[in-house]
């Protein structure tokens, strides 16, 4: 990833901070409203220029913590944090090293936060829906295991403790963060897709839609997953923007690990959408793996 794009402090999976580099330069040159429909951590809507903006996720609590960092100061975020880490008694290196600890650079101080982590855990699963709830889920985010959000069918936080603590740059990462989302005076809305007002939009807006993917697999909510209803109404809904005349951009499998998506596969082809591909030569990041990738056609599919 260029170092030049703003990094989202919420490290989603399937987040696509990654290939920013060639979805960017897809979308057209003036966006009256941009709409990241399927947020998750924000990485596009936050790197993409607009006059407007409209977040959008599923996920209740992923926009409540997003509407705390617009509500509260950045100075009261990071003191909030501060305090957090003083009260449960996490670890600290900004201040000390991993060995001060009982821990390693490898390994991290997940052994020395795993009390406190679960004490957090605990009482933000507990806590009412107020700033401090928030914070509390941004905690556990920080602490928790690879800067992941996860949820159970009952809505609670559910990850293991992590590796890494409240560092300097974890701090500086939330800061550019947060001083941008306010910057852009954003809507934030927790809506289901299928409810989506697309009459509050125009020719120039544009909407990116990030679903999970039918035929990967990840877990934003070990219950509900994407299923083929899920994808039928996404399509359905997409034409029903073509035929308002509003622009869009779906990023998607079309194969992975010899499976193939025939229900959007069709669809393209039936309307003769526009397909880009993504090179996803990852030698450049962490995640390659040797043949991991081979299989696998990941692309943009556009109606302009
Ligand atoms: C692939 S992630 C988006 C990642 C994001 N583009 C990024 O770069 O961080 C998919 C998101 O879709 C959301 N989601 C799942 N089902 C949804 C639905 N029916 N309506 C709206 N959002 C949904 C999930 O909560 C998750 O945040």
């Amino acid at each position: 990833m260029n170092s030049w794009f703003t990094v989202s402090p919420l490290n989603y999976i399937g987040g696509k901070a990654r290939i920013l580099d060639q979805l960017l330069p897809v979308f057209p040159e003036h966006i009256s409203t941009f709409v990241d429909m399927f947020c998750g951590g924000c990485n596009v809507g936050i790197n993409t220029q607009a006059d407007n903006y409209i977040y959008n996720d599923g996920n209740r609590e992923l926009i409540g913590l997003l509407k705390m960092f617009l509500r509260l100061n950045i100075n009261t975020i990071l003191k909030r944090m501060d305090e957090i880490v003083e009260h449960y008694g996490f670890s600290k290196t900004k201040d000390h090293n991993f060995a001060y600890y009982g821990g390693n650079p490898m390994k991290g101080v997940s052994r020395y936060n795993k009390e406190p982590f679960l004490q957090l855990r605990q009482d933000y699963n507990n806590s009412p829906r107020n700033n401090q709830h928030y914070i509390m889920l941004y905690a556990l985010v920080v602490f928790g295991f690879n800067n992941q959000m996860r949820f159970n069918d009952r809505g609670e936080y559910n990850l293991p403790v992590g590796k890494r603590d409240f560092n300097d740059v974890i701090r500086r990462k939330l800061q550019v963060f947060v001083d941008k989302l306010k910057a852009q005076h954003p809507v934030i809305q927790n809506n289901d897709f299928r409810r989506f007002d697309i009459y509050q939009l125009d020719g120039d807006s544009l909407v990116y839609l990030d679903p999970p993917y039918l035929i990967s697999t990840a877990t934003y909510n070990e219950g509900g997953g994407w299923t083929e209803r899920d994808e039928q109404d996404l399509l359905d809904f997409m034409d029903r923007l073509n035929e308002q005349g509003i622009h869009f951009v779906l990023s998607n499998m079309l194969e992975h690990k010899g499976r193939k998506n025939h229900l959007l596969i069709n669809w393209i082809e039936q309307r003769n959408m526009q397909v880009v591909g993504i090179n996803m030569d990852y030698s450049n990041s962490n995640y390659q793996v040797e043949g991991k990738n081979s299989g696998t056609v990941e692309v943009l599919v556009k109606n302009y």
